[in-house]
């Protein structure tokens, strides 16, 4: 059977590692002890109905490890999913989980095929290749949702592998082999090229996101209706009536920082779109702020401090800029957030009951409208038209 290693063992990782278990002897590992504890138990770490049914019902070849030498070695293929997180210092990926982890899997591996699924800069696999003189590390962008990150591996859009070897052309055999979706699109191409296909798809999900929302700015400002207007819009099939519903920003963990790495890799070609994509949500997050503070709240109450619904984490969502600006304004926030446990969130007391935190609202800002909040419906401010993602 073949033995696969997977590092990281996030909401990438470990969709991966369940993906392949079906039918390969899978090492999971992460330096969270916490986690790996988790799945040897078969608890989920992450929101997801996929990845807790596969952990409790399936039959997985599946092991979990935090010892990195015991998960490397022997490994014919050797997954890279550690994060990527923007660094504002460098404008640019902090990629440094990623080539550490590729250096403490060499010493102990020298043949498997290291196969990067976080998301990095356009070069730095061939800068990598150079610097280890390793031919042996590929680039496969990662198309996951959160929320259905397993799913999104069982029934792949596209498999993208950045390179056109023997080990890689195996590799996505192995990735079609445990998908379910009867015909799926593999496509092989140059290792900047795959790169480059991440950080452009994401770019030009963002740059939706960010034209309805201005769409839905302008309306606001000459009163009429957002709905009636994208309806309109997107009857055209060449537009289409999907991602297109308005919201405080475009947020979570991948949409920011992959327009920002894309902005910084363009450093020496002209363009005007990219920046336009990245400035235009902070120009939205303005206009939103700017509209609540023109209602005149004293106390503003923030629902949820995920990016959607569904989620389980935080992580960049939209409603954290607009918090940061009402603050900044001097005005008070509090926040009603299951999924938090703490008493304060950078400064802001968090109400753990709802009914309090309606009561003591004089606003409450919500960027997805919840059915549990149908009885505050005068209280409520939100740019959610149509109620779905
Ligand atoms: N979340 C998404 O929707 C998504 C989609 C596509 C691509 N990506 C990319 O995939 C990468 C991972 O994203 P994620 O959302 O799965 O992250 P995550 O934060 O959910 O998981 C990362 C995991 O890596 C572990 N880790 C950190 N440093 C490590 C190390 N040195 N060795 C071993 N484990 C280590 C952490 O403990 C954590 O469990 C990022 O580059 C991200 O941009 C994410």
């Amino acid at each position: 059977m073949t033995k696969i290693a997977v590092a990281g063992i996030g909401y990438v990782g470990l969709s991966n590692a369940l993906l392949l278990a079906q039918k390969n002897e899978v090492f999971a590992y992460d330096i969270d002890s916490n986690k790996i504890e988790k799945i040897k138990n078969k608890i989920c770490p992450i929101k997801d109905e996929y990845c807790e049914d596969f952990l409790k019902n399936k039959n997985l070849y599946l092991h979990a490890t935090s010892e990195s030498q015991h998960a490397f070695e022997d490994a014919d293929f050797i997954i890279i999913s550690t994060p990527t997180n923007y660094d504002e210092k460098t404008n640019s990926f902090d990629t440094s989980s990623v080539t550490e982890t590729i250096k403490k899997a060499r010493s102990v591996n020298k043949k498997a095929l290291i196969v990067i699924k976080s998301t990095i800069p356009v070069g730095y696999t061939d800068f990598l290749s150079k610097e280890l003189n390793d031919n042996k590390i590929i680039f496969s962008p990662e198309f996951l949702r959160e929320g259905n990150a397993l799913y999104d591996n069982l029934y792949p859009s596209r498999i993208i592998i950045g390179s056109h070897s023997t080990d890689a052309i195996k590799f996505a055999g192995l990735l079609k082999d445990c998908s379910l979706k009867k015909d799926v699109d593999v496509l092989f191409t140059g290792s900047g090229e795959a790169e480059a296909i991440k950080l452009f798809s994401n770019t030009y999900l963002a740059m939706r996101v960010a034209f309805f929302n201005e769409l839905d700015s302008y309306a606001m400002a000459h009163k009429l209706s957002t709905k009636e207007i994208i309806d309109g819009v997107c009857l055209d099939p060449r537009i289409g009536n999907n991602y297109n519903n308005p919201s405080f920003g475009y947020g979570g963990y991948c949409l920011p920082k992959d327009t920002k790495q894309l902005l910084e890799n363009f450093r020496k070609v002209p363009q005007e779109l990219i920046k336009a994509i990245v400035y235009a949500n902070r120009t939205r997050k303005d206009f939103i702020a700017d509209d609540i503070i023109s209602k005149s709240p004293k106390i503003i109450g923030v629902y949820r401090l995920i990016m959607k619904e569904g989620s389980d984490n935080f992580r960049q969502s939209s409603v954290q800029g607009i918090m940061k600006r009402l603050k900044a304004k001097g005005l008070e926030v509090i926040i009603y957030e299951p999924e938090y446990m703490s008493d304060n969130f950078f400064h802001s007391k968090v109400i753990k009951n709802l009914d309090e935190f309606k009561r003591k609202s004089d606003i409450i800002i919500t960027n997805r409208f919840n059915s549990e909040l149908t009885d505050v419906l005068n209280k409520i401010y939100t740019r959610d038209i149509f109620g779905v993602d």
